[in-house]
């Protein structure tokens, strides 16, 4: 998983994605620099002498190079945002922040730099003007938004704030895995009903627990009776009930939304989804894209992909 800044020329995103990259342990990547070690040359030579439509090639072939690392913190070009393919490439590995800045701003911060060849000539208040204007819509494809505040400390802080109000979930199996989860911070914990040796354990557990409770269910295919069941066994063990399936078959998507609607009829909060790809970073991941719990296991990984707890809180800064 990556954390990318997008946003206008003099905007921050080097200064800060090096601070972010250094407070969370990440690699930090930067496409204009990149592009000039591709090309042998700096920005504006490749400006001048290639012309801009081959930088932006070359930008296109680093969203791709960039979008295949992991664990980074990458600062795209002002330009990078104009592409669709750019955003698309990014985003698949990535949660996008943009950084704000005002004319102004750009202006004190850049206004005198011989190195931004798309004002070097005419380096007026209104070119600049114009073309945060043109970009605008471009600019707001992106995850979060980070409203300009007064330096890079700061913005770096923002960004910070956002990944660490992630709550996050311990997925466990047993009494001494649900102690653990909470002596490490667990902010629920996701009881892997169908993982546990031990079902009778589950009272104790639920009552020794200070944390929401997810009980869930996790099956390749399930069958709608059975899953009645499973919903009753889960309301009994859990605060929140969840059931996951693997099948992807339009049958399979009826029976969990009938069984939505059961949930609700008697009031149970439940999470019911059909599981897709299960790469570990999604676990990161959904929470930078706006999602609400990051799960990790507290024991052995109970699922292909899934990662320890302890590295899921420094992963997410906490
Ligand atoms: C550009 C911004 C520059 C650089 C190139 C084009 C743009 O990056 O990629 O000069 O189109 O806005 P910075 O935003 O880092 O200055």
């Amino acid at each position: 998983m990556n954390i990318v800044l997008t946003g206008f020329m003099g905007s921050g995103k080097s200064t800060v994605g090096k601070i972010l990259s250094e407070r969370l342990g990440m690699g930090f990547a930067d496409t204009d620099r990149m592009a000039e070690k591709i090309a042998g040359k700096r920005l504006v030579r490749i400006f001048s002498e290639e012309g801009e439509a081959k930088f932006r090639e070359i930008e296109s072939q680093l969203a791709l190079a960039v979008s295949a690392m992991d664990n980074t913190v990458i600062a795209t070009g002002g330009g990078f945002v104009l592409r669709h393919e750019n955003m698309e490439a990014i985003e698949a590995n990535g949660a996008v922040f943009r950084l704000d800045v005002s004319v102004d701003s750009v202006i004190v911060r850049i206004g005198h730099c011989t190195d931004r060849p798309l004002l070097l000539s005419g380096n007026s208040r209104e070119k600049i003007a114009r073309q945060l204007e043109n970009r605008s819509e471009a600019y707001k494809r992106a995850d979060f938004t980070i409203t300009e505040v007064h330096g890079a400390e700061k913005a770096a802080e923002a960004i910070m704030e956002r990944i660490r109000s992630a709550k996050l979930c311990a997925v466990i199996r047993n009494r001494e895995e649900a102690e653990k989860a909470q002596v490490l911070g667990a902010d629920f914990v996701e009881l892997r009903i169908d993982l546990m040796e031990n079902k009778v354990e589950i009272p104790g557990i639920i009552s020794s627990c200070k944390v929401p409770v997810i009980a869930t269910n996790r099956g390749p295919g399930l069958e709608e009776l059975e899953l009645e069941k499973i919903l009753e066994m889960e309301m009994r063990a859990g605060d929140i009930g969840k059931i996951v399936t693997t099948d992807k078959s339009e049958e399979e998507v009826r029976v969990i939304f009938s069984l939505l609607r059961k949930a609700k009829e008697k009031n149970f909060p439940l999470i019911a989804f059909l599981m897709g790809e299960k790469f570990a970073d999604t676990r990161v991941l959904s929470v930078l894209k706006g999602g609400f719990l990051a799960f990790a296991s507290v024991g052995e990984p109970v699922a292909e992909g899934q990662m320890g707890f302890m590295e899921l809180k420094r992963r997410l800064g906490k």
